[in-house]
């Protein structure tokens, strides 16, 4: 008897991605789509893992310096405009101690996903009720142009948890660059970098003990088996992760372990032994190395905020 595959036309953004990506040389993947259901859940856990120092150094620079993060702010009303909504966990810190203070702001998370909106804005309305909060589903750079034909009023922008790390040095520069033409002069920029620091500690923090990270990077090979009717073998697959100390590159692979052919969407892609995708990029940056990004896209550098240890910086730039 003849099988044949379940002839499937499936016409999304991660669809065209997804094979444009397979059928180049090397193979790569966007990390943006970790971030399905399941995804979102393993990255939960990540932030919680005791090897993943990010999550834990960002909030403490947020519990030790939100007093001078408001006053650098100063005492005009201002909105305080976050570029993507996580679970708002870091960001409580501030939102919280700025209702305290009495501040006079209003807190717009803008993120592509409404659901991720949704569930953010109704964690706030019960833990936070005089937070005024208004989600913004969309582009950010879209939903930041219409901002400022809203009002004239000063804004505070939030780029948290190295998520810059994400882009390229080009790419990073290029949205800085945007960033700055979409914000209007006196506004504030605050952004977080990881720090080159020693391999080890980050060569862990993306390959835990426990294979969390591993499970999160292959959580790929699943969604695209659920959503895209493909048949890869996750087990074939190993995670492999780098960190390259001159360039500050840290990197997430999806080696093949054997030599094989995977169908998705009616096609065929094959696999040599031992061919890798790849599959994030979570570029580590030295303190020059930020600053030079500010300099060469017309901001000034306020202040840089540093955790204990000195791994992370969140640095508040103005236009
Ligand atoms: C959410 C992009 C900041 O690169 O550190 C964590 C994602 N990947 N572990 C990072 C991630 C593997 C994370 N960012």
């Amino acid at each position: 008897m003849i099988q044949t595959r379940k002839h499937c036309k499936i016409d999304t953004p991660f669809a065209k991605d997804v094979l444009s990506g397979l059928q180049s040389m090397p193979k790569r993947l966007s990390s943006k789509y970790f971030y399905d259901e399941k995804g979102d859940k393993l990255f939960q856990s990540i932030m919680e893992m005791p090897e993943y120092y990010l999550t834990d150094a960002e909030y403490d620079i947020f519990e030790s310096y939100r007093q001078h993060i408001l006053n650098l702010i100063g005492d005009q009303p201002f909105d305080l405009i976050e570029l993507g909504a996580g679970d708002g966990y870091k960001t409580k810190v501030l939102l919280r101690h700025f209702l305290v203070q009495d501040a006079d702001f209003k807190y717009l998370p803008i993120d592509i996903s409404k659901n991720v909106l949704l569930e953010l804005e109704q964690d706030l309305n019960e833990n936070l009720p005089r937070l005024k909060v208004e989600g913004l589903p969309g582009d950010y750079f879209e939903m930041l142009e219409q901002l400022n034909n809203k009002s004239k009023i000063r804004k505070v922008i939030l780029f948290i948890g190295a998520n810059i790390g994400n882009l390229t040095r080009a790419e990073a520069l290029h949205f800085l660059q945007k960033l700055h033409q979409n914000m209007s002069k006196g506004d504030l920029l605050l952004i977080g970098f990881d720090l080159k620091k020693d391999p080890e500690i980050i060569l862990k923090a993306y390959n835990d003990s426990a294979g969390i990270t591993a499970a999160f990077n292959l959580n790929l090979l699943h969604r695209m088996n659920r959503e895209l009717n493909a048949d890869f073998d996750v087990k074939a697959f190993k995670h492999w992760e780098t960190y390259n100390p001159i360039s500050g590159e840290t990197k997430s692979y999806l080696v093949s372990k054997k030599k094989q052919n995977i169908h998705l969407l009616d096609e065929t892609i094959h696999f040599e032994a031992w061919e890798a995708i790849d599959v994030e990029l979570s570029q580590k940056y030295s303190l020059s190395e930020i600053e030079n990004f500010a300099k060469n896209t017309g901001f000034q550098v306020i202040k840089h905020l540093f955790d204990q240890q000195y791994y992370f910086v969140d640095t508040i730039w103005q236009k």
